[in-house]
């Protein structure tokens, strides 16, 4: 064991943390990292566990591990600071997290990271999980126009087929939600963010997020049939417009991108964020 390893103590984090972590994160991602955005709800969070790993009394590295219902974990806000990896921290943290997944009888966990995290692959097949799909953000701006969407209040038919959909594109039956994948129920189906399209030919659900300080819409999940795809991705950049929304995201699976070429749907941008998903069952 390297003389770090032996001394990282693993522990909740405490409000008192935020400036160190604050300090290091300024080299993550060059200072990009979303996590600052997200410490203090997920510091006061009770469905979710948020650590500090730390050396001599300094927080150098976090993790997180929420719980997204119904059995299901996710693990996220993995980050270690600059001087302290390649040591196994990272190692440390997320077997730590791996153990309150265990202890809470879980069902399963998850992760999401980028094409290019060599070294989170590497901690994924040392900790057992699985890859199960990847997917690639897309991004279109909103358009004017008549469209064909309606609000729908009774989730239970697009539940089953948002699943469906979701199952036979590689998805695991999942959906995004706020950057983690949850499967499809009706109980994570909110109302207000169920739409059909042309008399229940397709569906989808929408979530919000902001990008570059704009609103837009997230495409949580969708289900629609090929030869449909062109109107209803059109339709969908008229909904954000009715909707006061500069645009829309797209997680698409990856094994998809050509479908949506050869149907000439475009995405305005293909953002570098080539995103692998993890899993591993009880
Ligand atoms: C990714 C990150 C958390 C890894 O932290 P770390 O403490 O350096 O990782 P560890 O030392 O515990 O190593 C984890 C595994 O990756 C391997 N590894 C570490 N650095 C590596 C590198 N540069 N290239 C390839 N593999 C690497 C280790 O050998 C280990 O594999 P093993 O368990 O099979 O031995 C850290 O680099 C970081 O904070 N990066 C910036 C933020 C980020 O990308 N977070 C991940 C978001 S999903």
């Amino acid at each position: 064991m390297s003389s770090v390893e032996s001394k990282i103590l693993i522990r909740p984090a405490r409000p008192g943390d935020t400036g160190p972590v604050f300090a290091f994160l300024q080299e993550v991602w060059e200072g990009g990292d979303y996590l600052p955005s997200v410490w203090s709800e997920w510091l006061g969070d009770p469905q979710g566990q948020l650590v500090v790993a730390e050396v001599n009394g300094e927080p150098i590295g976090t993790g997180r591990i929420a719980d997204l219902g119904g059995g299901e974990f996710w693990l996220e806000g993995l980050r270690v600071a600059a001087g302290y990896r390649g040591r196994g921290v990272a190692g440390k943290i997320q077997r730590h997290l791996l153990k309150v997944w265990e202890n809470a009888r879980g069902k399963s966990i998850g992760f999401l990271t980028h094409r290019d995290h060599t070294a989170v692959h590497a901690l994924a097949r040392a900790t057992q999980f699985t890859e199960r799909f990847r997917v690639q953000m897309l991004r279109w701006e909103a358009a004017g126009g008549a469209h064909d969407f309606q609000r729908r209040e009774d989730g239970a038919k697009a539940t089953k087929r948002l699943a469906s959909w979701a199952e036979s594109h590689g998805l695991d039956g999942r959906m995004e939600a706020d950057w983690t994948y949850p499967e499809i129920t009706p109980e994570r189906l909110q109302p207000q963010a169920v739409w059909c399209w042309r008399d229940e030919r397709a569906f989808t659900v929408l979530d919000h997020d902001e990008w570059d300080g704009q609103a837009i819409a997230v495409l949580a999940g969708l289900c629609v049939e090929t030869e449909d795809l062109a109107a209803f991705f059109m339709d969908l950049r008229r909904l954000c417009s009715m909707l006061d929304l500069t645009g829309m995201r797209w997680f698409a699976p990856l094994s998809f991108l050509r479908v949506l070429q050869d149907a000439n749907v475009d995405p305005q941008t293909v953002e570098d964020l080539e995103m692998v998903a993890y899993l591993k069952f009880r």
